[in-house]
Protein backbone atom coordinates (compact mmCIF):
# COMPACT_ATOMS: atom_id res chain seq x y z
CA UNK A 1 0.00 0.00 0.00
CA UNK A 2 1.13 3.53 -0.89
CA UNK A 3 2.01 6.07 1.81
CA UNK A 4 0.07 9.12 1.09
CA UNK A 5 2.51 12.50 0.25
CA UNK A 6 1.10 15.29 1.38
CA UNK A 7 0.44 18.64 -1.00
CA UNK A 8 1.57 22.22 0.03
CA UNK A 9 -1.40 23.12 1.00
CA UNK A 10 -2.28 19.97 3.08
CA UNK A 11 1.20 20.51 4.82
CA UNK A 12 -0.20 23.87 5.70
CA UNK A 13 -2.73 22.43 7.28
CA UNK A 14 -0.71 19.78 9.47
CA UNK A 15 1.10 22.71 10.79
CA UNK A 16 -1.88 24.88 11.86
CA UNK A 17 -3.50 21.51 13.76
CA UNK A 18 0.45 20.69 15.26
CA UNK A 19 0.58 23.82 16.73
CA UNK A 20 -2.59 23.80 18.35
CA UNK A 21 -1.57 20.78 20.16
CA UNK A 22 1.73 21.73 21.19
CA UNK A 23 -0.19 24.73 22.38
CA UNK A 24 -2.53 22.29 24.69
CA UNK A 25 0.33 20.61 26.06
CA UNK A 26 1.95 24.54 26.85
CA UNK A 27 -0.82 25.63 28.44
CA UNK A 28 -1.89 22.11 30.72
CA UNK A 29 1.35 22.71 32.20
CA UNK A 30 0.73 24.46 34.80
CA UNK A 31 -2.37 22.39 36.05
CA UNK A 32 -0.74 19.37 36.37
CA UNK A 33 0.18 19.38 40.56
CA UNK A 34 -0.19 17.56 43.54
CA UNK A 35 -4.40 16.76 44.18
CA UNK A 36 -5.59 17.48 40.51
CA UNK A 37 -7.41 14.86 39.21
CA UNK A 38 -6.87 13.57 35.65
CA UNK A 39 -10.40 14.07 34.96
CA UNK A 40 -10.10 17.64 36.07
CA UNK A 41 -7.03 17.89 33.57
CA UNK A 42 -9.15 16.24 30.52
CA UNK A 43 -11.66 18.90 31.16
CA UNK A 44 -9.76 21.57 30.90
CA UNK A 45 -7.81 20.76 27.73
CA UNK A 46 -11.42 19.69 26.03
CA UNK A 47 -12.48 23.04 26.77
CA UNK A 48 -9.50 24.52 25.30
CA UNK A 49 -9.56 22.91 22.21
CA UNK A 50 -13.11 23.22 22.03
CA UNK A 51 -13.77 26.70 23.19
CA UNK A 52 -10.31 28.44 22.34
CA UNK A 53 -9.32 26.56 19.37
CA UNK A 54 -12.29 26.18 17.74
CA UNK A 55 -10.49 22.32 17.13
CA UNK A 56 -12.08 18.75 17.93
CA UNK A 57 -10.04 16.48 20.29
CA UNK A 58 -9.56 13.42 18.04
CA UNK A 59 -9.60 10.63 20.93
CA UNK A 60 -12.93 11.98 21.86
CA UNK A 61 -15.03 8.77 21.04
CA UNK A 62 -12.56 7.56 18.65
CA UNK A 63 -13.56 3.91 17.82
CA UNK A 64 -17.11 4.87 18.05
CA UNK A 65 -20.16 5.89 16.30
CA UNK A 66 -20.62 8.91 15.18
CA UNK A 67 -17.06 9.86 15.03
CA UNK A 68 -16.51 12.79 15.62
CA UNK A 69 -19.47 12.91 18.21
CA UNK A 70 -21.46 16.33 17.50
CA UNK A 71 -20.79 18.83 20.09
CA UNK A 72 -22.25 22.27 20.64
CA UNK A 73 -19.68 25.49 20.42
CA UNK A 74 -19.62 25.02 24.52
CA UNK A 75 -18.31 21.45 23.73
CA UNK A 76 -20.99 19.44 24.94
CA UNK A 77 -21.97 16.70 23.79
CA UNK A 78 -24.69 16.55 21.42
CA UNK A 79 -26.82 13.03 21.10
CA UNK A 80 -25.24 10.03 23.00
CA UNK A 81 -22.79 8.01 21.13
CA UNK A 82 -22.66 4.45 20.68
CA UNK A 83 -20.50 1.87 20.60
CA UNK A 84 -17.36 1.78 22.72
CA UNK A 85 -15.07 4.58 21.19
CA UNK A 86 -12.23 6.30 23.80
CA UNK A 87 -14.13 8.09 26.54
CA UNK A 88 -11.93 11.04 27.07
CA UNK A 89 -10.92 14.07 24.89
CA UNK A 90 -7.06 13.45 25.90
CA UNK A 91 -5.24 10.42 26.97
CA UNK A 92 -3.45 10.51 30.80
CA UNK A 93 -1.19 7.83 31.39
CA UNK A 94 0.96 7.65 35.31
CA UNK A 95 3.43 5.35 36.47
CA UNK A 96 2.96 2.45 35.40
CA UNK A 97 0.20 2.82 32.73
CA UNK A 98 2.11 2.52 29.24
CA UNK A 99 -0.54 4.57 27.21
CA UNK A 100 -4.21 5.38 26.42
CA UNK A 101 -4.80 5.74 30.43
CA UNK A 102 -8.41 7.58 30.83
CA UNK A 103 -8.90 10.77 32.64
CA UNK A 104 -10.23 9.57 36.37
CA UNK A 105 -11.05 11.19 39.21
CA UNK A 106 -8.24 9.92 41.42
CA UNK A 107 -6.09 13.23 42.64
CA UNK A 108 -2.43 12.86 41.04
CA UNK A 109 0.11 12.71 43.94
CA UNK A 110 3.66 13.65 44.85
CA UNK A 111 6.15 11.53 42.40
CA UNK A 112 3.55 10.44 40.04
CA UNK A 113 4.85 10.45 36.02
CA UNK A 114 2.09 11.21 34.16
CA UNK A 115 2.04 11.73 29.92
CA UNK A 116 -0.81 13.33 28.55
CA UNK A 117 -1.30 13.35 24.75
CA UNK A 118 -3.51 15.67 22.94
CA UNK A 119 -4.19 15.11 19.32
CA UNK A 120 -6.26 18.23 18.21
CA UNK A 121 -8.26 17.75 14.34
CA UNK A 122 -8.18 21.40 13.34
CA UNK A 123 -10.29 21.64 9.89
CA UNK A 124 -9.81 18.23 8.90
CA UNK A 125 -6.19 17.86 9.88
CA UNK A 126 -4.75 16.35 13.38
CA UNK A 127 -1.89 17.60 15.30
CA UNK A 128 -0.78 14.79 17.63
CA UNK A 129 2.27 14.88 20.41
CA UNK A 130 2.63 13.97 24.28
CA UNK A 131 4.98 14.99 26.76
CA UNK A 132 5.91 13.38 30.63
CA UNK A 133 4.94 15.74 33.40
CA UNK A 134 6.42 15.05 37.06
CA UNK A 135 3.71 15.86 40.08
CA UNK A 136 6.29 17.77 42.74
CA UNK A 137 9.35 15.45 42.82
CA UNK A 138 9.64 12.40 41.33
CA UNK A 139 12.51 9.74 42.30
CA UNK A 140 15.86 10.06 40.19
CA UNK A 141 14.89 6.78 38.59
CA UNK A 142 11.88 8.12 37.47
CA UNK A 143 13.84 10.99 35.89
CA UNK A 144 15.99 9.17 34.37
CA UNK A 145 13.51 7.23 32.65
CA UNK A 146 12.08 10.37 31.46
CA UNK A 147 14.93 11.82 30.26
CA UNK A 148 16.15 8.93 28.48
CA UNK A 149 12.70 8.36 26.57
CA UNK A 150 12.89 12.20 25.44
CA UNK A 151 16.66 11.54 24.21
CA UNK A 152 15.30 8.77 21.83
CA UNK A 153 12.47 10.60 20.42
CA UNK A 154 14.99 13.50 19.64
CA UNK A 155 17.71 11.34 17.93
CA UNK A 156 15.59 9.50 16.20
CA UNK A 157 14.17 13.31 15.32
CA UNK A 158 17.04 13.97 14.04
CA UNK A 159 17.41 11.09 11.61
CA UNK A 160 14.63 12.36 10.04
CA UNK A 161 15.39 13.26 6.14
CA UNK A 162 14.53 11.67 2.40
CA UNK A 163 16.30 8.31 2.05
CA UNK A 164 16.05 7.20 5.63
CA UNK A 165 14.59 4.17 6.59
CA UNK A 166 12.23 2.97 9.29
CA UNK A 167 13.68 0.29 10.50
CA UNK A 168 17.16 2.53 10.97
CA UNK A 169 15.19 4.73 13.28
CA UNK A 170 13.59 2.31 14.85
CA UNK A 171 17.12 0.60 15.95
CA UNK A 172 18.64 3.43 16.89
CA UNK A 173 15.68 4.15 19.40
CA UNK A 174 16.15 0.25 20.50
CA UNK A 175 19.57 0.77 20.72
CA UNK A 176 19.93 4.07 22.91
CA UNK A 177 17.20 3.14 25.03
CA UNK A 178 18.24 -0.56 25.84
CA UNK A 179 21.88 0.86 26.14
CA UNK A 180 20.40 2.31 29.40
CA UNK A 181 18.99 -0.76 30.61
CA UNK A 182 15.46 -0.21 29.85
CA UNK A 183 13.21 -1.68 27.15
CA UNK A 184 11.27 -0.40 24.30
CA UNK A 185 6.99 -1.03 23.67
CA UNK A 186 6.68 -3.32 20.86
CA UNK A 187 2.85 -3.92 20.61
CA UNK A 188 2.08 0.08 20.20
CA UNK A 189 3.76 2.30 17.32
CA UNK A 190 4.07 5.55 15.60
CA UNK A 191 2.21 6.09 12.42
CA UNK A 192 1.55 8.25 9.70
CA UNK A 193 -0.72 11.10 10.19
CA UNK A 194 -3.04 13.68 8.41
CA UNK A 195 -6.50 13.63 7.24
CA UNK A 196 -6.54 10.44 8.94
CA UNK A 197 -5.52 9.59 12.46
CA UNK A 198 -3.88 6.70 12.50
CA UNK A 199 -2.44 5.92 8.69
CA UNK A 200 0.40 4.01 6.72
CA UNK A 201 3.55 3.91 7.58
CA UNK A 202 3.31 1.77 11.22
CA UNK A 203 6.59 3.49 12.61
CA UNK A 204 7.95 1.01 15.20
CA UNK A 205 10.68 2.19 18.11
CA UNK A 206 12.55 -0.95 17.47
CA UNK A 207 13.60 -2.47 14.17
CA UNK A 208 16.81 -3.74 11.89
CA UNK A 209 19.15 -1.25 10.19
CA UNK A 210 18.68 -1.16 6.71
CA UNK A 211 15.02 -2.15 6.59
CA UNK A 212 12.05 -0.40 6.23
CA UNK A 213 10.10 1.67 4.43
CA UNK A 214 12.15 4.72 3.16
CA UNK A 215 11.10 8.34 3.80
CA UNK A 216 10.23 10.76 1.22
CA UNK A 217 9.57 14.58 1.21
CA UNK A 218 6.02 15.30 2.35
CA UNK A 219 5.34 12.34 4.56
CA UNK A 220 3.72 13.13 7.46
CA UNK A 221 4.17 10.85 10.66
CA UNK A 222 4.46 10.69 14.56
CA UNK A 223 7.39 8.72 16.70
CA UNK A 224 6.32 8.22 19.95
CA UNK A 225 8.55 5.73 21.88
CA UNK A 226 7.11 4.08 24.94
CA UNK A 227 9.59 2.78 27.40
CA UNK A 228 9.25 0.86 30.15
CA UNK A 229 11.76 0.83 33.10
CA UNK A 230 11.38 -3.45 33.20
CA UNK A 231 10.29 -5.47 30.92
CA UNK A 232 8.90 -4.61 27.72
CA UNK A 233 6.07 -7.28 28.17
CA UNK A 234 2.30 -5.18 28.39
CA UNK A 235 -1.32 -5.68 29.22
CA UNK A 236 -4.26 -4.51 28.18
CA UNK A 237 -7.13 -3.47 31.05
CA UNK A 238 -9.83 -5.94 29.74
CA UNK A 239 -12.86 -4.20 31.61
CA UNK A 240 -12.01 -1.01 30.21
CA UNK A 241 -10.58 -1.94 26.91
CA UNK A 242 -7.97 0.92 26.65
CA UNK A 243 -5.83 1.18 29.49
CA UNK A 244 -2.44 -0.40 28.76
CA UNK A 245 0.40 -1.22 31.65
CA UNK A 246 3.01 -2.78 32.08
CA UNK A 247 3.00 -6.49 32.93
CA UNK A 248 5.75 -6.28 35.32
CA UNK A 249 3.86 -2.96 36.97
CA UNK A 250 8.08 -0.94 36.57
CA UNK A 251 7.31 2.86 35.52
CA UNK A 252 6.61 3.37 31.76
CA UNK A 253 6.91 7.02 29.91
CA UNK A 254 6.52 8.31 26.57
CA UNK A 255 6.83 11.24 24.64
CA UNK A 256 5.43 11.87 20.87
CA UNK A 257 5.54 14.79 17.95
CA UNK A 258 3.77 14.72 14.74
CA UNK A 259 6.64 15.34 11.76
CA UNK A 260 7.12 16.43 8.63
CA UNK A 261 9.95 14.86 6.40
CA UNK A 262 10.88 18.17 4.31
CA UNK A 263 13.59 18.27 1.06
CA UNK A 264 16.94 18.11 3.42
CA UNK A 265 15.47 16.71 6.98
CA UNK A 266 12.77 17.49 9.36
CA UNK A 267 9.90 19.74 10.30
CA UNK A 268 8.75 19.22 13.73
CA UNK A 269 5.16 20.70 13.77
CA UNK A 270 4.35 20.08 17.06
CA UNK A 271 7.18 21.71 18.36
CA UNK A 272 6.43 23.68 21.87
CA UNK A 273 8.18 27.16 23.03
CA UNK A 274 11.01 25.56 24.81
CA UNK A 275 12.15 23.21 22.10
CA UNK A 276 14.60 23.50 19.40
CA UNK A 277 15.67 21.41 16.47
N1 LIG B 1 -2.78 9.81 20.68
C1 LIG B 1 -2.60 8.39 20.56
C2 LIG B 1 -1.50 8.21 19.56
O1 LIG B 1 -0.47 8.75 19.76
C3 LIG B 1 -3.83 7.66 20.18
C4 LIG B 1 -4.89 7.72 21.19
S1 LIG B 1 -6.26 6.91 20.58
C5 LIG B 1 -7.29 6.88 21.90
O2 LIG B 1 -1.60 7.60 18.52
F1 LIG B 1 -8.41 6.47 21.45
F2 LIG B 1 -6.79 6.11 22.83
F3 LIG B 1 -7.37 8.09 22.37
CO1 LIG C 1 0.26 9.10 17.81
CO1 LIG D 1 -0.69 10.64 20.62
Amino acid sequence: MAINLKTPEQIEGMRKAGKLASEVLEMIGPHVVKGVTTDELNQICHDYIVQQQGGYPAPLYYGGNPYPAPLDEMGKILEPVRADGFPKSVCTSVNDVVCHGIPNKKPLKNGDIVNIDVTVIKDGFHGDTSKMFVVGEATPQAKKLIKITQESLYLAIDMVKPGARLGDIGHAIQKYVEKHGYSVVREYCGHGIGEVFHEEPQVTHYGRPGTGVELQEGMTFTIEPMVNSGKRNVKLNRKDGWTVTTKDRSLSAQWEHTLLCTADGVEVLTKRQEESF
